[in-house]
């Protein structure tokens, strides 16, 4: 199935043709609801007739579409700076997490997939059953209006029809969505039974969809740097989020927006945050990564920073060959087991072992400019089947930017702070269920 994506190039122009009018909430009360992964049972895209094996397979195929495409997105956005008619890259892929809201005046609750690697957000608007949004039941939505904005005309996919602004967004597996691009009241659920809203957030009400399985309410929320995403649509500068891991239950995560996405106290890891007015992603500095008490370091250095933070993707792509030849032999070397070939084989991710008395993971440290930050077991191994551990370490052959993905940030508060340019990570137990 496609899934969701970004809209890259187009941040100029949604700057000046939403004008000031959707950004200008200012929050003062922090919100709060349920982040979860695709594969929980709580998730629409829960597919219960698949096994673990299937699940983690599908998960590595999805992180390394969702790498390249990254990598084309980022290096568009290098050598395009100061264009804005830059082809619209996208994502077939989408992101792993899904966060609960609701859209309209009958609360219509929607588990929408969001991420820090999109930015324009979409749900299905044409489909008249129980359960899905329908902006005709909805009091509180309108249209953008082309006559709102001068700029609302034939701009890398956003287009004037019939004095309404419409999108398209076709996606890198041939699936496609459209519709008009509309503004409704965006609800969510806080912790303590509350409900916050947005009244003014701009979407794509989509009305076609082409690859999409849209058998079940869902959409996406886009996260990254961007005017047109949610933190700006908000008025926030601060969000944190705290994944749970991929197990299949009952059990989600959170992710917060404004004064409850301040991630601080003691044991507070904190590294410097880059950010670029051409890129749609948050980038760290990664400078080594230390296994078992030797660090191997690296030297590769990349505009604004070597190393994207993204919730979307899985696996964890070091910014060069070297490095993750490094890590994953120190972790060979100093896991003292037999390796289980044959998913080294299957998964393309080495080493992998059986769980078993010998499989014991070494300390691991990342170092970051600002912080160096301890890794568990969980965030540096990806169970692929049951009771079996692949390294989630990898490089897809070149140096590049890397990715640092959601299993080395999972059981972390992960808090962006775009003003101060920190990201901080706050060791958590983030899975709760009730
Ligand atoms: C955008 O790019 C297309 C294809 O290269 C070109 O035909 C068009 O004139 C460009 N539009 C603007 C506004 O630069
Ligand atoms: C929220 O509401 C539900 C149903 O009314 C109730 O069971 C639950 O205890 C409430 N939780 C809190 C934190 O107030
Ligand atoms: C979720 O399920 C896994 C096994 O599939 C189990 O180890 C874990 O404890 C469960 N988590 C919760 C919060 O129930
Ligand atoms: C990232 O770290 C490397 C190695 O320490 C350094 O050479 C490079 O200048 C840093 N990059 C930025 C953007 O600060
Ligand atoms: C590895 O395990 C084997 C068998 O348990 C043991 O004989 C050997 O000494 C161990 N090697 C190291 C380096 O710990």
């Amino acid at each position: 199935m496609g899934m969701l994506t970004n809209f890259t190039p187009l941040f100029l122009i949604f700057l000046m043709f939403l004008h000031i009018r959707s950004f200008q909430t200012k929050v003062t009360v922090g919100y709060n609801t349920r982040y979860i992964h695709r594969d929980s049972k709580l998730s629409p895209l829960y597919n219960p007739s698949l096994t673990k094996s299937q699940r983690s397979k599908n998960a590595i195929a999805r992180s390394h579409a969702r790498y390249s495409h990254i990598k084309a997105v980022h290096s568009l956005a290098a050598s395009a700076s100061n264009n804005v008619n830059t082809t619209t890259e996208t994502d077939p892929n989408g992101g792993d997490y899904l966060m609960l809201v609701s859209l309209g005046s009958q609360k219509v609750p929607l588990w929408m997939i969001a991420d820090t690697g999109s930015v324009l957000g979409w749900t299905t608007c044409n489909i008249n059953r129980a359960g899905f949004y329908n902006p005709k039941s909805s009091t509180s939505y309108s249209n953008v209006a082309c006559s709102s904005t001068s700029q609302c005309i034939n701009s890398g996919g956003y287009k004037c029809k019939k004095s309404l602004c419409n999108f398209d967004i076709t996606y890198g597996d041939n699936s496609e969505t459209g519709g008009v691009l509309g503004v409704d009241t965006l609800y969510f659920p806080t912790t303590s039974n509350g409900t916050a809203s947005l009244p003014s957030f701009v979407f794509g009400c989509s009305s076609y969809y082409y690859g999409f399985d849209v058998s079940s309410p869902t959409g996406l929320i886009g996260l990254g740097y961007d005017p047109v995403s949610l933190p700006n649509q908000l008025g926030v500068s601060t969000f944190s989020y705290c994944l749970p891991g991929s197990d299949v239950n009952t059990s989600y995560g959170s992710i917060n927006f404004g004064s409850t996405g301040v991630v601080t106290g003691s044991n507070v890891y904190k590294a410097k945050l880059f950010t670029s007015s051409s890129d749609i992603f948050y980038f760290m500095n990664l400078t080594g990564i230390t296994v078992n008490g030797v660090i191997y370091n690296t030297n590769y250095a990349a505009s604004p920073g070597n190393t994207i933070i993204d919730s979307g993707t899985t696996l964890t792509y070091l910014p060069s060959t070297t490095l993750a030849a490094a890590v994953n032999s120190a972790l060979e070397k100093s896991i003292n087991c037999t390796r289980a070939v044959s998913y080294e084989n299957t998964n393309g991710l080495a080493p992998c072992y059986q769980a078993s008395s010998c499989f014991v993971v070494p300390p691991i440290v990342a170092h970051f400019q600002g912080t160096d930050i301890p890794l568990t077991q969980s965030n540096a191994f990806l169970e692929v089947d049951t009771n079996v551990y692949c390294s989630a370490f990898t490089n897809d052959g070149g140096n590049d930017v890397g990715i640092w993905g959601n299993i080395a940030q999972s059981d972390f508060k992960v808090g962006y702070d775009i003003t101060n340019q920190v990201i901080n990570f706050k060791r958590t137990q983030c899975a709760a269920s009730s």
